[in-house]
């Protein structure tokens, strides 16, 4: 499940080879290092999510490796593996940055979910970092595609409100576009000049968002060295989008509020609120009243951000988009896959017109750009899509050539459909049919299916 690479040191043989196996178990990528020597090694060759090594070893013993990861790579989590009598040296591991300490004998449990936590913080520091990055650079140029009556007003009623500070909540199953309008919003307003901050509120840990979304003041925790602005800062004069707002905990919900009323943020540590100008879009795939009621988001909140609120509806309500939502995936994908399908064939297409889409416009996405990726030539072909769409019982009835079906012909169709499906078993045919073996037998020579 996880692609994170765990560091394991211990020179005791046997500790070694269970602690890696039981994480491999839960899908970590793991190396073994049998003394703290070949773990500097390791550490100088790649980055690794987790280091967990033993405490006591002869020549590099665990507090020397700690020191060197977080010298070399501080956001890697180091968890110290100590015997029952080395609390203090426990203590000092945790001083000097380790993440946590297990004891010697180690249960199973615990093992496992202080391993998955640190991991978890590790992903999160990467993804701010990640996130960091993203400030200052430029937005990507985007184009909502549609035609459809219901999206076009909803598009309309996105510019309008645009030009205004006023907060949004976006709200539509996932995959709709939810992130793509917000974008949309931002582009059209005044503030497109700023940026747009994008924050996951599910992803990420109380503290650490905390953290990260106001900023701190020198001296606010150790290793607090210096004043760090937060995001809401750095968005200033931009737009803060909160996705999965009703995945923000109650707490953070109220200092939330505090930025909504006030716009200003108080900095961890800090006693001066910072003045910000900000523009809050947020996004559900849940219904935030119902929300309201059962008590997981606050009503104060709700009233503040759900100003205006756009529902963009499910991709299997607006059908009439698909044909055009294709050609625009089938030419963003040739343009980076370097290739030229310039179509999808009719049965794909019928295919595609009758799926319900449970993961809507991301999920066309996904099948177009698979299909272009696996095409063979300039036409995208049911054997391209995924098998358990190409397997879905469609009946089409089109005009061909101009002219509608006959009865016969439909009948004939029919029939040779069940027939596939029943593998030729003339038997299982006729019982699907609901007619007799002899009737089909007629059917069959008179239609010319033999
Ligand atoms: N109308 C559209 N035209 C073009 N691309 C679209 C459209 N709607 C969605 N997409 C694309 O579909 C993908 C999913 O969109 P987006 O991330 O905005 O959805 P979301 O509603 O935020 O999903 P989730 O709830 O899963 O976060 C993106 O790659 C986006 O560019
Ligand atoms: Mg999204």
């Amino acid at each position: 499940m996880s692609d994170f690479e765990i560091l394991v040191v211990d020179d005791e043989a046997v500790a070694l080879k269970n602690l890696c196996h039981i994480l491999k178990k839960e899908g970590y990528k793991v190396s073994a290092a049998k003394s703290g020597k070949q773990a500097l090694a390791y550490l100088d060759k790649q980055e690794f999510a987790l280091v967990l090594t033993d405490l006591k070893m002869p020549q590099v013993d665990g507090m020397q490796l700690l020191k060197r990861v977080k010298s070399v790579c501080p956001q890697t989590e180091v968890i110290m593996i100590t015997g029952f009598s080395t609390v203090d040296s426990a203590v000092a591991a945790l001083k000097a940055g380790a993440y946590h300490y297990i004891t010697k004998p180690f249960k199973l449990d615990e093992v496992r979910k202080v391993v998955h936590e640190a991991t978890q913080k590790y992903q999160l520091i990467r993804e701010v970092e990640q996130l960091r990055k993203q400030v200052g650079t430029s937005n990507e140029q985007l184009r909502i595609v549609t035609h459809n009556r219901a999206m076009k007003d909803l598009l309309e009623m996105a510019s309008q409100i645009a030009a205004t500070d006023t907060s949004v909540v976006i709200s539509g199953e996932s995959g709709t576009g939810k992130e793509l309008l917000a974008k949309y919003i931002h582009n059209e307003s005044p503030r497109h000049a700023a940026i747009m901050l994008s924050i996951n509120c599910g992803a990420f840990g109380e503290e650490l968002l905390t953290n990260e979304l106001f900023g701190h003041s020198k001296g606010a925790f150790t290793g607090a060295d210096k004043d760090k602005k937060g995001l809401v800062e750095m968005a200033n004069g931009g737009t803060l989008f909160l996705d999965e707002i009703t995945e923000m905990s109650l707490s953070m919900q109220v200092k939330f509020l505090r930025i909504l009323q006030e716009q200003e943020v108080i900095p961890v540590g800090g006693t001066t609120p910072v003045k910000v100008n900000v523009r809050f879009v947020a996004a559900t795939n849940r219904d935030l009243e119902k929300e309201v009621k059962s008590g997981n988001f606050r009503q104060d909140l709700f009233y503040r951000i759900n100003v205006v609120s756009l529902k963009i509806p499910p991709l299997s309500e607006r059908k009439d988009d698909i044909p055009l939502l294709i050609q625009s995936f089938l030419d963003k994908y040739n343009a980076s896959m370097h290739k030229e399908v310039a179509e999808v064939s009719q049965e794909v297409l019928d295919t595609l017109q009758h799926y319900d889409f449970p993961g809507n416009v991301r999920e066309l996405e996904n099948i177009i750009e698979r299909g272009v990726a696996l095409a063979n030539s300039n036409i995208l072909r049911l054997a391209q899509i995924p098998d358990d769409l190409r397997s879905l019982d469609i009946q089409t009835f089109r005009k061909s050539a101009g002219k509608y079906a006959s009865m016969e012909e439909v009948e004939k169709s029919y029939i040779e459909w069940i027939l596939k499906e029943t593998a030729y078993n003339k038997t299982a045919a006729a019982k699907a049919l609901n007619i007799d073996r002899v009737s089909l037998w007629r059917k069959i020579k008179k239609l010319g299916l033999e």
